[in-house]
């Protein structure tokens, strides 16, 4: 049976990419971000994942204003790096796993969560920024991603319950397919940030502080958060936030805490990153 044995949770700022891709993470402003995952990067050698089920948002890349998928599951096989308009970040291309994705669509689908299926996906920082954080710079990959895409850019977005329900879908699924596979689960984005406005470069370290204290231990009452609390105290990205309740929600209600990180600042955000093995 596939067993969902891990969860990870991580900011994906598309600068933190930049940051490796040209070789500056030893500097004054990176290294104590980059030192706050060392132990993920040893851990997760260890965990040698098979499957990464990858909870994140598109940017307006793959999906813009014509189509706006509230959740997505993507089914191919390959997934290249996108272009966000300084040419495709130099990672490897990302493998799928379309038989296992195929069935946790036909079992979430029939449980009630409409998940668009996309077969085509070029990947944004969403998605790569958290893979070189865990794996840096390998030559392939070290394990199958399946991508799972939030709506969180164009409104209306998902309730936090929605997504931390949706965990509990991908579970059920995961644990329905008859393949002997160590999966882990990643949510990503947030944490505080806003880009945009008379409010841009907002962070808000108490907020921040307290949703890594409760999506450890207190995620039932953390998925009642509604939306307009995020965007009012964590600014109008952390919104991104609502992903991590998707990875909480695909764990066992207690989990252990193997590592926590907050580190401001990281470009405009307020980077947050958990390590949470399932008891
Ligand atoms: C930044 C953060 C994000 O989450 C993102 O998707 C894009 C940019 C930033 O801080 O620059
Ligand atoms: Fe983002």
């Amino acid at each position: 049976m596939a067993k969902i044995k891990a969860g990870v949770a991580t900011s994906h700022v598309p600068a933190i990419g930049a940051a490796i891709d040209n070789g500056i993470t030893d500097n004054e402003y990176w290294k104590p971000l980059f030192e706050g995952y060392d132990y993920a990067k040893e851990w997760i050698k260890e965990q040698k994942p098979d499957v990464v089920l990858l909870v994140y948002n598109d940017h307006a890349t793959a999906f813009d204003s014509n189509l706006v998928p509230t959740f997505a599951i993507a089914t191919g096989e390959e997934f290249k790096p996108a272009d966000e308009g300084w040419g495709p970040r130099p990672v490897p291309n990302v493998k799928g796993y379309p038989e296992f994705a195929s069935h946790i669509a036909q079992s979430v689908i029939q449980d009630d969560f409409d998940l668009t299926v996309v077969n085509t996906l070029d990947v944004d920082h969403g998605l790569t920024v958290p893979l070189s954080l865990m794996f840096g710079q390998p030559e392939n990959w070290p394990c199958k991603v399946i991508p799972i895409a939030v709506n969180v850019v164009l409104y209306p977005t998902p309730s936090g319950q929605r997504c931390y329900n949706l965990g509990k879908a991908l579970r059920k699924a995961v644990e329905s397919f008859d393949e002997d596979l160590n999966v882990q689960i990643w949510g990503t984005g947030g944490m505080s940030h806003q880009l945009q406005g008379p409010r841009a470069g907002l962070i808000n370290k108490e907020f921040d502080n307290a949703f890594l204290d409760d999506i450890v231990d207190d995620a039932e009452n953390l998925a009642l958060k509604p939306h307009l609390e995020y965007i009012n105290l964590a600014g109008s990205e952390g919104i991104e936030l609502i992903m991590w309740l998707v990875m909480r929600g695909a764990l066992n209600d207690e989990v252990e805490l193997k590592k926590r990180h907050y580190h401001v600042p990281a470009s405009n955000t307020a980077v947050g990153h958990l390590v949470l093995e399932n008891k």
